[in-house]
């Protein structure tokens, strides 16, 4: 026998925690790495742990909240929005269909918009630490990640579909109000960027090597989560966009210099200074997050409002 759903305990706890008017969040929000603090936009905040709710793992990570807050965003009325302080990770050893549950929450309770945002390494070298990149498209191969989809198995449900098309995952109506918020805000030109986002597993970071190749195979940066989030996202029928903060560089020209030459120029009686890597700390990738936190979340706070709300 299979157990019951959890989805309708999850529901009723929430109805039970929360006033009517913001029961039902058009909007909903993924804070990543050291970027939780994008709620503090929100006003009339309900925060709900995610230890009170069926179904929810506990968020393992370090820089990550484990809540979701219900609220409101804009001027008037206010827009009511959710915000999940803390995603999950395959990495962290939970199955997909956890990382993916708030996902199919935020679905049934109503969301239309999603905005997705993370932390990343850089893989095309104009793009400075700091920029926030408007994720057009992304690369998850089953080589690259192992077997990893969120709809692998039995369809979702007759009202899902089977064959989940991801053409348009990233939706160009968000990304547009994106780039119109970033010039409201008087951003500077390249403090927004766009580019294709590589999933890995992680926990490891890149090799130089790995680097290389998911730029030669056409992404801007990496990182280690929300690819499952879109693609369940775009199969529960919502518009979504990703902004992706790149906190360190992974490609890094001129880095990678032969020791046999080195060797050579060193019995030569030539200097030499080995090269010393750069190596990247999940501190640095926080450090960055908490820098532009504030910038990220005038940028979210704008687009929510500019999303034409019916
Ligand atoms: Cl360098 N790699 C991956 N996979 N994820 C990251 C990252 C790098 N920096 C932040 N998140």
């Amino acid at each position: 026998m299979t157990s019951p759903s959890p989805y309708a305990s999850t529901l009723d706890v929430l109805a039970g925690l929360l006033p009517p008017h913001l029961l039902q969040p058009r909007v909903g929000i993924v804070c990543g790495s050291g970027l939780s603090t994008l709620a503090s936009s929100l006003r009339d905040v309900h925060e709900v742990p995610y230890s009170a709710l069926d179904g929810f793992g506990k968020s393992t990570v370090e820089g990550h909240k484990s809540a979701l807050a219900f609220g409101l965003i804009g001027p008037g009325e206010g827009i009511p929005v959710v915000a999940m302080l803390g995603r999950f990770h395959p990495y962290e050893g939970h199955k997909l269909s956890t990382v993916v549950y708030p996902i199919r929450i935020l679905a049934k309770l109503g969301v239309r918009d999603l905005i997705i945002t993370n932390a990343s390494g850089g893989l095309n070298p104009n793009l400075a630490v700091g920029t926030i990149v408007v994720i057009q498209d992304h690369l998850a191969l089953p080589n690259l990640t192992g077997p990893l989809n969120p709809l692998l198995g039995p369809q979702t449900s007759p009202d899902h579909p089977r064959f989940v098309p991801l053409s348009d995952a990233y939706s160009t109506k968000l990304r547009r109000l994106a780039f119109l918020a970033a010039h409201d805000l008087s951003f500077d030109d390249d403090a927004l960027a766009e580019g294709v986002y590589a999933w890995v597993s992680g926990p490891t970071y890149e090799t130089p090597a790995e680097g290389r190749f998911l730029r030669a195979a056409g992404a801007d940066v990496v990182g280690m989560s929300t690819v499952p989030e879109v693609v369940v996202a775009k199969e529960e029928g919502m518009e979504v966009m990703v902004l992706s903060l790149v906190t360190n560089p992974v490609v890094i020209p001129d880095t990678y210099r032969s020791i046999k030459e080195e060797v050579k120029a060193e019995l030569a009686g030539k200097p030499v200074e080995l090269p010393v890597m750069p190596v990247v700390s999940h501190d640095d990738v926080l450090a960055v997050g908490r820098q532009k936190a504030e910038a990220m979340k005038q940028l979210v706070a704008r687009i929510i409002e500019m999303i034409p709300h019916v």
